[in-house]
């Protein structure tokens, strides 16, 4: 499939979510704060950062913030957040995929379903490799996004929602053999304008989540369903699974020594 994402986080995607209920990302960005135990002068990735909703206010409560993104439209948008609040904050345009920190954060998170996006599996687990690598041993990774057991239990599904000047309208069904939900959005704004969209995004099982995180060498200390610290079951609305890198790389036992 194309890569959607592409020209996804536009203009349109700020009318339908520019708007996001400020208490939801003041509970998100509390709760994140608390769960990676960040404390003032330390250094967080927002990797994915869309217009910087959760990087903005981490900044102005000290955190030294550094986001990621490639939509230049949402970064223009956080840019101007952060001026209007006289906080600093390390904005880089470019793709996850291809991004290469030194390991100098004290945390690191990917929230409101940021992966997923890419056709070939290896590019979504490079997200969680990548941001775990940018961390120092001790660090802490955080990821959130949609439960896949949830939306099993009800794999075609449609919606819609009022936005800012119109409606969006939203046809999801769940591809069980590839493992993706695949949606077609249309936006019609109250001057008749009308923008459909097809998007494809991979999900998760809390197991799969954590064998990524294994797989970039973090032990997992955390897992909730939810920004209100709820326990995960296969109801939650969201899997948020929490690593730590470890403070020093793992022993190696006499056996292995000796086997060198
Ligand atoms: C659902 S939005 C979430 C944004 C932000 N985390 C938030 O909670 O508001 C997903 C973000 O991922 C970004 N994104 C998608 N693919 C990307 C890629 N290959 N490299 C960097 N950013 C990407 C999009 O531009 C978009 O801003």
């Amino acid at each position: 499939m194309a890569e959607w994402w592409r020209d996804f986080f536009d203009e349109n995607y700020l009318k339908v979510y520019r708007r996001r209920d400020t208490k939801t990302t003041d509970q998100e960005v509390a709760f994140a704060r608390r769960i990676l135990r960040l404390r003032k002068g330390q250094r967080a990735l927002d990797v994915c950062c869309g217009y910087g909703r959760h990087a903005v206010r981490l900044a102005c409560s000290g955190i030294q913030m550094t986001g990621i993104d490639q939509s230049a439209v949402l970064l223009h948008r956080a840019k101007r957040a952060a001026r209007r609040q006289g906080v600093t904050i390390e904005w880089i345009e470019g793709d996850v995929r291809a991004m290469e920190f030194e390991p100098v954060f004290d945390a690191a998170y990917n929230v409101f379903t940021s992966i997923g996006y890419f056709d070939a599996e290896e590019d979504n687990v490079q997200v969680v490799l990548r941001s775990a690598a940018a961390l120092k041993p001790g660090g802490r990774f955080l990821l959130d996004t949609i439960n896949r057991d949830r939306i099993t239990r009800n794999p075609q599904s449609q919606r819609w929602a009022p936005i800012g000047r119109g409606v969006e309208l939203e046809n999801s069904r769940y591809d069980w053999e590839r493992g993706r939900l695949d949606s077609k959005r249309v936006l019609i704004m109250d001057d008749g304008s009308r923008r459909e969209s097809v998007i494809s995004l991979r999900l998760y099982t809390v197991a799969e989540v954590r064998a990524m995180f294994e797989r970039a060498g973090l032990q997992i200390t955390n897992v909730f369903g939810s920004f209100t610290a709820t326990k995960f079951d296969p109801d939650s609305p969201r899997i948020i699974v929490v690593g730590r890198k470890p403070v020093r790389a793992q022993r190696k036992t006499k056996r292995s020594k000796a086997r060198r």
